[in-house]
């Protein structure tokens, strides 16, 4: 396969080093298939290496909407990459307004994947541009502090940002060509790819926990309206900063339920900024400021 030969030195070279390696490039680079090379290659290597996801849409690692750490046992765990030992709830799969939760829980994973690993490798979103792609980029950068940062180039399109990037920190900036063998999935196959992955987020058996309204991050304000809560995506979280899987609220006029099967431990819920009908999987987008304040 042409990838393999593309990026061997790269690959060889990442692996002989310790720390974060992060990974950027528009969507459809080849970002994740790198990943996974590289995480194989340190664990045939007898390094202990972990994966985190920082892709809250299309997941490879945990649900959509959450961010991912995936700790590679060995070669073999490396082919599949979807188990998550850890999460951290975003709670959208877009990355508007959201900068902040999409940074923290990187983060967080990040300070956590190093004391366990040798290698941690960063999969990002393909939000390069613009000044959300670059505000995340920055702010990622600077809380992860990556020992390499890898960007995979097509065109011209990732010179601002590797510029930036050399420019603010001191880290290894690396450029690598994209391989054009990488496919480009339609839109329909990428809604298709995310709605199986929330079908199976909220898999059978899914349990209904009644919650009472003191349990939320951000805290609901008096009197709130809680029919404006029914069919909202939460983080279920379990009291030391970890999200145990994720749930939608349910609200029947008479009492607020969580449908959930992750329900096991949880001390509190998060507030996500999408909605979610669990028959259809529909998901719809929330401004949380206006659900908590606004008016009807
Ligand atoms: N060298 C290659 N040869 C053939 N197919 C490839 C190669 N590299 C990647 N692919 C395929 O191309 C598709 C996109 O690759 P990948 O998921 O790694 O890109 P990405 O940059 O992570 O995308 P996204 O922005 O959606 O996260 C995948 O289906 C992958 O299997
Ligand atoms: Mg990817």
């Amino acid at each position: 396969m042409a990838g393999d030969d593309l990026h061997a030195a790269l690959v060889e070279d990442l692996i002989r080093r310790r720390g974060v390696v992060m990974l950027i490039g528009a969507p459809n680079t080849g970002k994740t298939t790198l990943a996974r090379r590289i995480v194989a290659a340190a664990a045939s290597a007898g390094r202990t290496a972990a994966y985190i996801d920082a892709d809250v849409d299309q997941s490879t690692t945990g649900p959509p909407a959450c961010i991912g750490l995936h700790l590679v046992g060995g070669p073999d765990d490396a082919a599949d990459l979807h188990r998550a030992d850890a999460m951290q709830f975003v709670g959208s799969i877009t990355p508007e307004g959201l900068v902040l939760q999409q940074v923290a829980a990187t983060a967080a994973l990040v300070d956590r994947a190093r004391r366990e690993a040798d290698l941690v490798v960063v999969d990002t979103s393909g939000v390069v541009s613009g000044v959300i792609g670059q505000t995340l980029k920055y702010h990622k950068t600077e809380l992860c502090r990556p020992d390499v940062v890898v960007g995979l180039q097509r065109g011209a399109e990732l010179d601002p940002i590797v510029g930036m990037l050399r420019r603010f920190f001191s880290g290894d900036v690396e450029v690598a060509p994209y391989d054009p063998d990488v496919r480009v999935p339609s839109p329909d196959a990428r809604r298709a790819a995310r709605t199986r992955a929330f079908e199976e987020a909220f898999a059978a058996p899914l349990q209904r926990w009644r919650v009472r309204s003191t349990v939320f991050a951000p805290t609901l304000p008096a009197g709130l309206d809680l029919n404006r809560l029914d069919g909202v995506l939460v983080g279920l979280q379990d009291g030391t900063g970890w999200c145990l899987g994720l749930g939608v609220l349910e609200y029947d006029g008479e009492a607020l339920r969580v449908s959930t099967n992750a329900g096991e431990g949880m001390r509190g819920l998060r507030l996500g900024s999408m909605s979610i009908d669990l028959q259809t999987m529909e998901i719809g987008r929330i401004r949380l400021r206006d659900l908590m304040f606004g008016l009807d």
